[in-house]
């Protein structure tokens, strides 16, 4: 599907106020470089958590037609400092929904995890605001398709932050053209499909707050620095690979496998970084410590519990449901120590975007 199928029409402005909630997503496979806009360099695969969500509410108030403007507010406070990440999604988005001239906006956010947990938000705050985006669109224009509603509100999302685009269905989706899916994309993702292993629609995600500050380098400049990065072309092509392995084993449940390869994933996500021009690191000594209790706890007792790293310290930990006793009571006794204040959540994979 090209860009342009994505415009929408003009229409007369008319008082809506809508609340959707959009949860955050963890990537298997990882998406680490890209080009404008948004273009994401190799495919990427993620898990839709369930728990860990944002809350957006937006009242779109007619006003002179033609103005466009928004008040943003954060946990029932205005926050003038987030407005130019929103500019620049209204600027990117601005041609997909010429229905929004006219309009003031008050958008309220808030998330269900706790503020500066080191978790990124900005993948479940662009997916809230693009489905409240997408249910006024809906109104204005009757009998949007329910695949293109979610495609334009995956589409839209991207154009906030590119891992967003996996924040809008469940429990597994993929963005980014690939050889497993005919109607991949790189435009916006889509899901993993009815023959996903039943073990996977339950997965479990405990994530083990290492760090809870802001990170040294943001995603933003970890993106850009694989413009020039010796091994960039090799990691795209490791991903691609890594994404047509991880199919089949998701389809069969094959979990020695899965683990495989999201370990691999993830290491070589902090490869890349580290191997960065300036490099950095932005795992802790906790987060290796973590990762050698995880890999001595597998060995001594057979349970499938692997992990994986998002762009920064935190430590994520997966397993099948069926081993939420003995993974949950070794998190508490062995892993918190290893955590900020001993904190972690207890997360699992979900259905994605809901209206509140
Ligand atoms: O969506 P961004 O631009 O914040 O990039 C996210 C990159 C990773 O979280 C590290 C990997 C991913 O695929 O989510």
């Amino acid at each position: 599907m090209e860009e342009n199928h994505f415009i929408s029409k003009k229409a007369t402005p008319i008082p809506w106020t809508t609340h959707w909630e959009a949860p955050s997503n963890i990537a298997l496979i990882k998406y680490w470089g890209k080009t404008a806009p948004q273009i994401p360099k190799n495919p990427s695969l993620s898990f839709t958590l369930s728990s860990s969500v944002t809350q957006t509410q937006v009242v779109f108030e007619p006003t002179s037609p033609g103005a466009f403007d928004f008040n943003f507010y954060f946990e029932g406070v205005a926050k003038p400092d987030f407005k130019p990440k929103l500019q620049t999604l209204f600027k990117r988005i601005g041609s997909y929904i010429p229905w929004i001239q006219g309009y003031q906006l008050t958008i309220k956010s808030h998330n269900t995890f706790p503020h500066s947990s080191g978790i990124a938000s900005s993948a479940s705050a662009m997916a809230a605001l693009a489905m409240c985006l997408m249910d006024l669109e809906q109104k204005l224009v009757p009998d949007l398709e329910p695949e293109f509603f979610h495609q334009k509100a995956s589409f839209l999302a991207r154009l906030g932050s590119g891992s967003a685009a996996r924040s809008i269905q469940g429990p597994v989706t993929l963005w980014g053209v690939n050889k497993m899916q005919d109607r991949s994309s790189n435009l916006y993702a889509i899901p993993f499909g009815p023959d996903l292993h039943p073990v996977f629609s339950t997965y479990q995600d405990a994530i083990l707050l290492v760090d809870k500050g802001t990170k040294a380098v943001s995603s933003s400049q970890g993106h850009q620095l694989m413009h020039q990065h010796p091994f960039a072309s090799q990691r795209f092509l490791q991903a691609a690979a890594n994404l047509e392995a991880l199919v089949p084993v998701m389809k069969a449940g094959d979990l020695e496998a899965f683990i495989k390869i999201v370990e691999l994933e993830a290491l070589s996500l902090h490869a890349m970084m580290m191997t960065s021009n300036p490099y950095f690191i932005l795992m802790k000594p906790q987060t290796l410590s973590i990762i050698e209790k995880i890999w001595e706890f597998r060995a001594s007792t057979s349970i499938p519990v692997c992990f994986t790293l998002d762009a920064g310290a935190n430590v994520h930990i997966l397993y099948p449901q069926d081993f939420k006793i003995q993974v949950n009571a070794f998190i508490q006794d062995e892993l918190a120590v290893f955590c900020q204040k001993g904190q972690y959540l207890l997360d699992q994979v979900g259905e994605g975007a809901k209206k509140v």
